[in-house]
């Protein structure tokens, strides 16, 4: 990295123009002159650094010349220390440009490319403490991020923040898609369609399509040892503040000085699929794999006893319906057997369920299988048939009495022959237990400092055993999978569950989801319910072939075959594109989408020449004509098509109306794609081997 002093300087592709007399520019107090200014690779995205008269830091950004995101303070508050907001002078800036391709070892794609130029400016307080802290951006093709760095210094050593000054402002009105922040309910709103200027506290991601058409996702990457933020209305229109997640105590962020926050980041796009290729930005802005060779992590599809509780058939805990019993856990790894599924996770296997769970895990042992639960007649039954089971570790948010079993917990999962655990944390938001050495008792935020430091060190302790981790009421995805790619999912959001209860999701909840929380990454939805059937003998709204185009639409290295055997054995035409469809892609590209209407998903398989595709609608026919312009070059692929047959529609009894047909298609053809209301199409497309082919 070049070190420069702050005065004006052209490179190609990045400009940082810094006239010295800026900075003692205390007579024009309210405008704010431009201090450093950086470039994206082609140009199209600038942001500008600037201080107004009384030294306030601020940044802008432009895309094509026209402003974004307007002046937009920086800055922070402490619980013990002056804020860090006036008299703030430009102490130098830095640059820097990379351009490299990584390769992923499960994912969307097989490799991202990581294009960007970097502008750091280091800003000084000029009276009092002259603290300094950096402000570091990093500008994509396709969006911004940027973080602050808080150096040790003899005026700041511990930092405690009270929150951020940091602003969005957006230089238009528009719409935004977001779930408000600190309800109950934690992650599982549904997504809120409003004017920017209606968005109350909103977590983010959140999506914002500008009035100009301009899309924007808001969102965070690399979110370790910090609060994290949500995204609260200011006074000034269209602009939002950086909300940080409380802590149990005063401050949100309570650390040595010496370290940087998360990024924050801004995907910019010109519509929704565009939106979904930025926010690889969020991958990009995290570290590389700390975790070495991770070959046991292990992308795949899975079965599990599962549905059965969630529409109350079966409990987790032990008596008559008891659901992880040996037999009936043997009944899904001969179903997983038989329909080239790899993993049957097992809930309800352990001791701690009989009594109220929910916000309460402390009768938990994550080593202790229940009586009628044999874990060496299974570990031996499932590798005999190649498969193996996947763990469940639920503690009720109870946090601190799972931290107390990690190492246990997971030595019992290797020993055992478990390569991924599914966590869970059922409890209200703010309610997550934390007791300290002390024994002082504490409630913390799912997404607050103490949290983000409990999911992690679960993550790097399984890490140790290898295993994998699916955590389920879990803070949010910044993409922590680049570092740690043993953090396989997250649920994060209301998945197939809500299905089986009385509040559903609407037909559009998967059009919304691509376009916002899955710009965070990945998600476990669990899709696949093919009975159609929740709770009470409840109808789910939704088509039987949108069911299939699920395991397209909405990416996840693992994914469940949700639903029981014995719904597949009542809809055996669903299997063939089950057992066919992969969970790792080499390639992924979105044909067409709005966001919360329909999107159009096509995917490579990692594993094979051959493409998947998904589209899903939301409660109204649509009809889309995509062009298979993916496809190889000169090979014929047999397109097996799984659509909504005659007369299908969520809101009647035909939902289960599926044509399954086959037909030859080249690179370059058009399909129309049509869709019922609430409905979905799934394609197989079969590569045929080009030699094979010319004789
Ligand atoms: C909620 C999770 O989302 C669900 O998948 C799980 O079965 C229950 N908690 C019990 O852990
Ligand atoms: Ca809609």
């Amino acid at each position: 990295m070049r070190l420069l002093a702050p005065l004006a300087l052209t490179l190609s592709g990045l400009t940082i123009a810094a006239p010295a007399a800026a900075q003692d520019n205390l007579s024009n107090k309210a405008t704010a002159n431009v201090v450093a200014k950086a470039a994206s690779p082609n140009g199209r995205i600038t942001v500008t650094v600037s201080l107004d008269g009384e030294g306030r830091a601020s940044y802008a950004v432009q895309r094509d010349g026209k402003p974004l995101l307007n002046d937009s303070r920086l800055g922070f508050l402490f619980t013990d220390a002056p804020k860090i907001d006036r008299a703030m002078t430009l102490a130098g800036t830095a640059t820097d440009t990379v351009d490299t391709t990584w390769r992923q070892p499960w994912g969307e794609w097989a490799t991202i490319r990581d294009h960007h130029n970097e502008l750091t400016v280091r800003l000084r307080e000029a009276k009092n403490l002259r603290r300094e802290i950096g402000v570091t951006f990093r500008l994509f093709d396709d969006g911004v991020g940027f973080r602050y760095t808080l150096p040790q210094q003899p005026n700041m050593r511990r930092v405690n923040i009270a929150g951020e000054l940091t602003e969005f402002a957006f230089a238009e009105g528009g719409t935004a898609w977001w779930k408000p922040a600190y309800l109950w309910n934690r992650e599982e709103y549904l997504y809120k369609k409003t004017p920017l200027d209606g968005v109350g506290t909103a977590q983010t991601v959140m999506t914002v399509k500008l009035d100009s058409g301009t899309h924007v996702a808001i969102h965070e990457a690399a979110l370790i040892d910090y609060a994290g933020m949500n995204l609260r209305r200011s006074d000034r229109p269209n602009a939002f503040i950086a909300d940080l997640t409380p802590g149990s105590g005063a401050p949100s962020v309570s650390r040595d000085a010496g370290f940087s926050t998360p990024w924050r980041t801004i995907a910019i796009a010109d519509d929704a699929p565009g939106l979904y290729y930025a926010s690889r930005i969020g991958l990009n802005l995290n570290e590389p794999n700390k975790l070495g060779d991770v070959s046991w992590v292990k992308p795949g599809k899975f079965a599990g006893v599962w549905w059965n509780m969630i529409t109350g058939h079966w409990t987790w805990a032990r008596g008559p319906k008891h659901g992880a019993t040996t037999a009936n856990v043997k009944r899904y790894i001969d179903f997983a057997a038989a329909n080239n599924i790899p993993g049957v996770l097992v809930e309800g296997w352990n001791v701690g369920w009989d009594g109220d769970w929910f916000g309460n895990g402390k009768d938990m042992q994550f080593d202790q299988p229940t009586e009628d639960f044999d874990a060496a007649e299974l570990q031996r039954y499932a590798a005999a048939k190649g498969v193996y089971l996947i763990g469940h570790n639920e503690t009720g948010g109870s946090a601190s009495h799972y931290d107390g079993q990690l190492e246990r917990a997971f030595a019992y999962a290797q020993a055992h022959g478990i390569p991924a655990v599914k966590t869970g944390y059922v409890t209200d938001a703010g309610e997550a237990e934390r007791i300290d050495p002390d024994g002082s008792q504490h409630r913390e935020w799912h997404e607050g400092q103490w949290m983000v430091n409990h999911y992690l060190r679960v993550v790097t302790t399984a890490a140790k055993y290898k295993v994998s981790i699916d955590t389920h009421e879990p803070v949010k995805d910044t993409g922590l999978r680049r570092t740690y790619p043993n953090w396989i999912s997250r649920e994060g959001g209301r998945g197939m569950e809500y299905m089986s209860w009385e509040a559903k999701n609407p037909p559009e909840h998967e059009a919304n989801l691509v376009f916002t929380q899955l710009l965070g990454g990945p998600m476990d939805f669990t899709p696949g319910i093919v009975s159609l059937k929740g709770s009470n003998d409840s109808d789910i709204p939704s088509t039987l072939a949108k069911q299939l185009a699920n395991y397209v639409v909405i990416y996840s290295p693992v994914v469940m075959v949700a639903d029981t055997p014995e719904a597949y054995a009542r809809y055996p035409e669903t299997l063939p594109f089950i057992r066919a469809v992969p969970t790792d892609w080499s390639d992924t590209r979105i044909l067409n989408g709005e966001v919360g209407d329909y999107v159009t998903v096509a995917r490579k398989a990692k594993a094979s020449d051959d493409w998947f595709l998904g589209a899903v609608g939301d409660e109204q026919a649509r009809s889309t004509t995509v062009t298979l312009d993916f496809l190889d070059q000169g090979r014929t692929y047999t397109a097996a098509i799984f659509r909504d047959g005659p007369g299908a529609d969520f809101r009647t009894k035909s939902r289960h109306s599926m044509t399954v047909e086959r037909r030859e298609v080249r690179k370059g053809d058009r399909l129309r794609i049509e869709l019922a209301p609430g409905g979905g199409q799934a394609i197989h497309f079969i590569a045929s081997d080009p030699a094979k082919r010319r004789r």
